[in-house]
């Protein structure tokens, strides 16, 4: 396919393919019960979280990240032609240096094209799958890869019941490039106010280094701050990017939001008028996987039929920083059908 189908417009561009990865080993809420201070009870109730996944020891954020990209290959071997930037979004990293994206990009056979590391939290794939976006219109590179990864569990004091319960670990990786118009992309919200910095912090952490850094350098949080916050910029960058795009909550098929505390989305859905059935919760089964969670959510509503092509997605997430991404996209799935269809109506047929 062309980038630009109509000689002098701006190309559509999109989610070409798709992959994630969650660690097999499980950890539910009575594991936690059975070594801190905490009840399942509370946890499910408060956050909406059952269970989460846990990388193994000698597993880091750059091997849940190619494990992401693995899917997005076994289910589109061509998926990765023409990638020649690599964008991970963690906060996480494998080490400070050498980017985490680096590591990736060298592991899925693409060593040579841009890779770098994106800090913006939870709101990372959001942010990634703009500055993807903008690689590729500003002729830098024809496709980029975003990939979401985190090995929470490493940076997460597991005695701190305010944090451990939380968070989890996955990736999710998404090729960024040329769809038919009208598909792909429309809109992009992307904000950030660092007087909230001291809400959400993580100082210094490298866990893959041997004899990196001294514990202490764990994930740090004020809960009750966070989440007024959460609930205010899911609702208001939401509403904007829909406002930016013409559409109104009653265009959208699927809201997918950060995956935090359910309660952050019943309140974001309620700003945003989205009813919690028009929205893909998976937090259940995963906790709060950071830069993961919109992929992961993502990829498991479009397996299991729930999002199918042509509909309108609206994502929404927030994260440290304090960080919020929004963007509103009218998926392509590269159903040929849809294919002919977009042709037909580029040429106006
Ligand atoms: N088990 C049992 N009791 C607990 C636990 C626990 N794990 N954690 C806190 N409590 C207790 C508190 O000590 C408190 O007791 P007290 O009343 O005797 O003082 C009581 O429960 C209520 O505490 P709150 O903090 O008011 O609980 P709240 O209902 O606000 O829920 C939570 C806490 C779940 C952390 C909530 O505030 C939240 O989800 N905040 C947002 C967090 C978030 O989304 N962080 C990630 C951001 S994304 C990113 O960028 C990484």
């Amino acid at each position: 396919m062309t980038a630009s189908p109509i000689p002098g417009t701006r190309p559509s561009l999109g989610i070409t393919a798709l992959g994630t990865y969650a660690p097999p080993r499980r950890v539910t809420n009575a594991d936690f019960e059975a070594r801190i201070d905490t009840n399942a009870e509370w946890i499910e109730s408060r956050t909406g979280i059952r269970e989460r996944r846990f990388a193994a020891p000698d597993e880091y954020t750059s091997d849940v990240g190619v494990g992401a990209v693995r899917d997005l290959l076994a289910r589109d071997p061509d998926a990765l032609l023409e990638v020649d930037a690599v964008i991970c979004a963690t906060v996480s990293p494998d080490a400070l240096m050498p980017s985490t994206a680096a590591l990736i990009a060298m592991q899925v056979g693409l060593t040579g094209a841009a890779a770098f590391d994106l800090s913006t939290a939870c709101s990372g794939f959001v942010y990634g799958l703009s500055v993807a976006q903008g690689l590729i219109l500003a002729g830098t590179a024809r496709r980029g890869l975003v990939v979401g990864a985190e090995a929470l569990s490493k940076i997460v004091d597991q005695d701190d019941r305010n944090t451990a319960i939380l968070f989890g670990d996955g990736g999710g990786a998404a090729v960024v490039g040329p769809v038919p118009q009208g598909y792909g992309f429309q809109h992009f919200v992307l904000g950030a106010d660092g007087a909230g910095g001291s809400s959400l912090y993580l100082r210094c952490a490298a866990p893959r280094l041997p004899g990196g850094f001294e514990m202490g350098e764990t994930v740090g949080m004020n809960g009750r701050e966070v989440f007024k916050f959460a609930v205010r910029v899911l609702g208001d960058s939401g509403n904007e990017v829909l406002a930016k795009t013409g559409l109104s909550s009653a265009d959208v098929d699927w809201l997918v939001p950060h995956q935090a505390n359910i309660r952050i989305i019943e309140a974001a859905c309620e700003r945003v008028g989205m009813p919690l059935s028009k929205t893909v919760v998976n937090l259940g089964r995963y906790g709060n996987t950071s830069s993961a969670t919109v992929p992961l959510a993502l990829r498991e509503a479009l397996d299991d039929g729930r999002i199918r092509d042509g509909q309108q997605l609206l994502l929404v997430a927030f994260g440290g920083g304090l960080s919020w991404a929004a963007s509103t996209m009218k998926w392509w799935g590269g159903a040929p059908s849809l294919v002919a269809r977009a042709e037909r109506e580029a040429v106006g047929v």
